[in-house]
C-alpha cells in the first residue's frame, strides 16, 4: 500500500513552495439566526500523519482554539470540505472530509473524541490512530509554535466583543515562551500561568480524507481528478475518476 497520489502531489508542491500552507476549511453552522449556512476560514496545514502499517490513509494536521465557533460546528457534524489552492503549482485540492478535535484531556470535548476515535470504522484513517497518544501529539504541535502564535491562544474568546478596545489588547501576552525557573519567581509564575492558559484552549485539528477533487492547471491540458475510496481485497484504495476540469 501505498500514499495516494494527492498527497504526493500536495507533498511536492509544498516542497517547492512551503509558505503555501494556507487552506481554507468550511463547514456548517446549525444554529445560525439565518438558518444553515456554511462557514469558510483559514487554516494552516501543520503537517501529516500517516500509518506505516497502512500509508494509504494520511491524515492532515492542523490546529485550533477550543473556543472558536468552528469547534461546535464540527462537533455538531464532522463533515467538512477544505480547499487548497496552491498558486505555486497551479493546483487545487478540494477535499471532502470528517475533522476532529483533540482538546486537552480535562476539557469536555475530549471524552466526546475519544468516544468518536473508538467508533471510528475500517476504511477511516481515524480507525488506524486508535492507540495514538492523542495528548502527546497535541502538546508535540504545540511545543512547535511560535512565542507570539502562542500567546493568541491567552487572549479572550476569538470573535467575542474586544471589551476596552485596542488599549485593552495591549495588557495581553504578546509572547508566550517556556516557563524558566532561573528567571525569578514572579517572571516563572506569569509564564507558567500563560503556558498552561495557551496549552489549555490550543486543540489539535484532524482532517481525514474521504474524497479529494484535484484540479491541476499546471500544463495544457488542464487536468481534473477525482479521488474516492474504495474497499478490495487489499483494503481501501482511492480509485481515480478523470472529470472534465
Ligand atoms: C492565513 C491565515 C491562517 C490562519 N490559520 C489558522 C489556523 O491554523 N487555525 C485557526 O484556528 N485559525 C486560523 N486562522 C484564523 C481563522 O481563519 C479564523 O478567523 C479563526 O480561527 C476563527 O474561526 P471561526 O470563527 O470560524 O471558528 C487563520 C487566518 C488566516 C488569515
Amino acid at each position: 500500500m501505498a500514499s495516494p497520489r494527492w498527497k504526493i502531489a500536495i507533498e511536492k508542491a509544498l516542497s517547492q513552495y512551503k509558505n503555501q500552507n494556507a487552506m481554507q476549511v468550511a463547514t456548517l453552522d446549525f444554529s445560525s439566526s439565518l438558518g444553515t449556512i456554511p462557514r469558510a476560514r483559514s487554516q494552516i496545514f501543520r503537517d501529516w500523519l500517516e500509518s506505516p502499517q497502512n500509508p494509504s490513509l494520511p491524515l492532515l494536521l492542523s490546529s485550533t482554539d477550543i473556543r472558536t465557533p468552528k469547534v461546535s460546528q464540527l462537533t455538531a457534524s464532522s463533515k467538512a470540505e477544505v480547499v487548497w489552492w496552491i498558486e505555486g503549482t497551479v493546483q487545487q485540492f478540494r477535499i471532502i472530509a470528517d475533522i476532529y478535535l483533540v482538546p486537552q484531556p480535562t476539557h469536555a470535548l475530549h471524552a466526546h473524541f475519544l468516544d468518536v476515535l473508538s467508533k471510528s470504522e475500517h476504511g477511516t484513517g481515524l480507525a488506524l490512530f486508535k492507540e495514538e497518544d492523542w495528548e502527546a501529539r497535541r502538546v508535540a504541535l504545540f511545543k512547535t509554535m511560535s512565542a507570539h502564535m502562542k500567546a493568541s491562544w491567552c487572549r479572550p474568546t476569538p470573535g467575542s466583543p474586544l471589551k476596552g478596545g485596542q488599549e485593552e489588547a495591549k495588557k495581553w501576552p504578546e509572547c508566550v515562551d517556556k516557563p524558566d525557573p532561573d528567571a525569578g519567581k514572579e517572571k516563572y509564575e506569569e509564564a507558567k500561568r500563560n503556558w498552561e492558559m495557551a496549552l489549555g484552549n490550543f486543540a489539535l485539528m484532524i482532517i481525514d480524507p474521504i474524497e479529494v477533487d484535484f484540479v491541476d492547471l499546471s500544463s495544457p491540458p488542464d487536468k481534473r481528478t477525482l479521488f474516492t475510496k474504495i474497499s478490495g481485497g487489499e483494503g481501501v484504495q482511492w480509485e481515480e475518476t478523470e472529470l472534465v476540469p
